[in-house]
């Protein structure tokens, strides 16, 4: 069975740099030129990246591991910071959902998900997040999850611009999601 919890050592940010380093040069490195993704890991994916994550606490990382302890998943979630238009003062973000390769389509992003929702539901209202415009397996996933197209926004890596989809999620009037 592989766990999940949430992570609040900061000694975990070079773990987490290396799993988001490898699963996004695995999933989508092919599409960009090497700098870009050298670029892109430097800013985005150093330990430094994901200490000051671990310990912001307006934000929360969780760590998904098998039972041998190797790292296979995580997930980001916090304030939102993405460039959508009327977003409303308290919005939030899932900042990051990934699945190493070997341990995906065996409901792992579903149950990080799970993790991140509760914890973005019981601080932010509305909740955000950003998708690649051709990631359709992940956005058939979030629309699962209440989440609509709200704007389109691009998304550099390095100095390569991607078009992405900004998804919103919003509680409905009931105090439900959709
Ligand atoms: C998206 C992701 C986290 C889902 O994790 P998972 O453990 O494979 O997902 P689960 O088994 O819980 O759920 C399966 C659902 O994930 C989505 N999915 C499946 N394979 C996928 C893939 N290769 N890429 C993206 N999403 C995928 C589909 O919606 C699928 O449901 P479906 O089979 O009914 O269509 C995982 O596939 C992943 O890490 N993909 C690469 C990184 C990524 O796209 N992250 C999201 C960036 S916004």
């Amino acid at each position: 069975m592989i766990s999940i919890a949430e992570i609040t050592d900061p000694a975990l940010a070079v773990t987490l740099a290396d799993l988001g380093a490898a699963t996004f040069s695995r999933t989508f490195g092919h599409l960009y030129k090497p700098e870009d993704v050298r670029l892109f890991l430097t800013e985005k994916h150093s330990a430094k990246t994901y200490r000051d994550l671990i310990i912001d606490n307006q934000s929360a990382v969780w760590l998904a591991r098998d039972p041998g302890g190797e790292a296979v998943g995580y997930a980001v979630a916090g304030p939102c910071r993405l460039p959508a238009p009327d977003m409303p003062d308290n919005s939030g973000e899932l900042l990051r959902l990934y699945v190493s390769e070997a341990a995906r389509g065996a409901g792992l992003g579903q149950r990080l998900l799970g993790h991140v929702l509760a914890w973005l539901e019981a601080r932010y209202d509305p909740i955000y997040l950003s998708v690649y415009s051709q990631n359709h397996g992940a956005q058939r996933l979030y629309k699962r999850y209440g989440f609509e197209k709200v704007h389109d926004y691009l998304f550099m890596v390095g100095n390569h611009a991607d078009p992405e989809f900004i998804m919103k999620r919003k509680r409905q009037s009931s105090g439900e999601y959709a």
